[in-house]
């Protein structure tokens, strides 16, 4: 608000009536900014590389290029029962009981390779083609995650 505004009584009282009207417009913009988002679930932009490989909506089948990733923090890895192409690196931490909790997400973006060799304890050949070097980055794309997990 602006304070120069506030020296006659007038004023102050069409200044607070101005905050209310404030308040009342950013409600109304909160709010459809949530029913939007609950309907047609834009994904995050901290997710938009994600997107070249896998699906991210709840409805959306996985591609050839990746699983479905939607409501996957805290479950456990091989993600999406639809998907062909999990590596043998994959299945062998799913049987080891990796889950994806922030930590081990983290981790995996960073390196997926190095990552599923530690958890299996041997070297493999294939994993996730893509990393996520920058860790800021990494923490915004797992909160992204988490926003496509909260709707649908
Ligand atoms: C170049 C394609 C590609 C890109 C880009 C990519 N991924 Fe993947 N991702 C894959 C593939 C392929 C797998 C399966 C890997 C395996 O089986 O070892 C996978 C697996 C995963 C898994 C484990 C899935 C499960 O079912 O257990 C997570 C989590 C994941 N990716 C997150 C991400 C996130 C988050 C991003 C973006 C920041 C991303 N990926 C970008 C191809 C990609």
């Amino acid at each position: 608000m602006n304070i120069k505004y506030t020296f006659t009584k007038g004023m102050v009282m069409k200044t607070s009536l101005q905050t209310g009207l404030t308040a009342l417009s950013l409600l109304g913009v909160l709010t459809f900014g949530i029913s939007a988002s609950r309907a047609d679930c834009p994904v995050p932009p901290s997710l938009n590389q994600c997107k070249t490989c896998h699906a991210l909506d709840a409805s959306k089948p996985s591609r050839a290029t990746g699983p479905n990733l939607h409501g996957i923090p805290g479950q456990p890895a091989l993600h999406a029962a639809d998907f062909k192409g999990y590596s043998p690196a994959m299945k062998a931490a799913q049987a080891k009981g990796l889950t994806w909790n922030d930590d081990n997400l983290f981790k995996y973006l960073g390196d997926p390779k190095a990552f599923l060799a530690e958890v299996n304890g041997e070297p493999l050949k294939n994993a996730m083609m893509f990393q996520m070097k920058d860790e800021t980055k990494r923490k915004a794309a797992i909160e992204g995650l988490k926003t496509m997990a909260a709707c649908q």
